[in-house]
């Protein structure tokens, strides 16, 4: 069983998004204060099903204020409880109640005008430029995906040299299925440009591989992802 993308979301009320086991499956997350995860808080999700895309989301509720809050996020197979996901851990940051100060980073505008995740180039480089600057949070200010604008597997550079996308089915075309604009997104999970470094912090947006097998993000199938990533 794979566990492959999460995002996590706004404080204080954290969100934490887990998408794409390879089957039917519940999410767990356990949370603590410290990477040991001594007295750690248990938190049962709902099941990630074919509906959802195989995506589960869990409100984190009572967190403390100002604190580190580590996570480590597995999904249960719901035809045999016993089989887990490889775990995939990560950590963000709870608002403060005193006045200090906060830094936090903004971007947007992902893959559009047919400029998707060149490899080559070093992938989508904001998401790693924001994990050097250590920001209290991110705002993604839109344009997550760009449904109308496919992805070639090449493009043409002025001076003649070519810019290589990673591609998929769903941003090869004009998204107009569901499975498509899902896709879309999934597109966005592809990259790798920027591996975890342990204990790194997070911003708003954490993803990591936890193995070698994923779906592909067009077709929900099993496929081998190119790199795990974190930031
Ligand atoms: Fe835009």
């Amino acid at each position: 069983m794979t566990a492959r993308e999460l995002d996590v979301g706004d404080t204080p009320t954290q969100h934490a998004d887990h998408d794409t086991p390879d089957r039917a499956a519940r999410l767990v997350v356990e949370w603590a204060t410290s990477d040991s995860f001594r007295d750690a808080a248990r938190v049962v999700g709902p099941a990630a099903l074919d509906a959802s895309d195989f995506t589960a989301r869990v409100d984190l509720t009572g967190l403390p204020a100002g604190q580190q809050i580590f996570y480590r996020i597995v999904f249960q197979d719901l035809a045999n409880p016993k089989v887990l996901s490889e775990p995939v851990t990560g950590r963000f940051r709870t608002p403060p109640t005193s006045r200090r100060a906060v830094t936090f980073a903004f971007s947007g505008d992902e893959s559009g005008q047919g400029w998707g995740i060149n490899t080559a180039w070093g992938g989508m480089k904001m998401y790693e430029v924001m994990r050097r600057t250590n920001p209290d949070f991110f705002i993604h200010s839109g344009d997550q995906i760009y449904a109308d604008g496919p992805i070639k597997p090449e493009v043409t550079l002025e001076d003649g040299a070519i810019w290589r996308n990673v591609t998929t089915p769903s941003k090869s075309k004009v998204a107009e299925t569901l499975e498509e604009f899902r896709g879309n997104f999934a597109y966005n999970l592809l990259d790798r440009s920027s591996p975890p470094s342990p204990g790194a912090p997070c911003s708003s947006t954490t993803r990591s591989a936890s193995t070698p097998s994923t779906r592909s993000a067009s077709t929900g199938r099993s496929s081998t992802a190119p790199r795990s990533r974190s930031s």
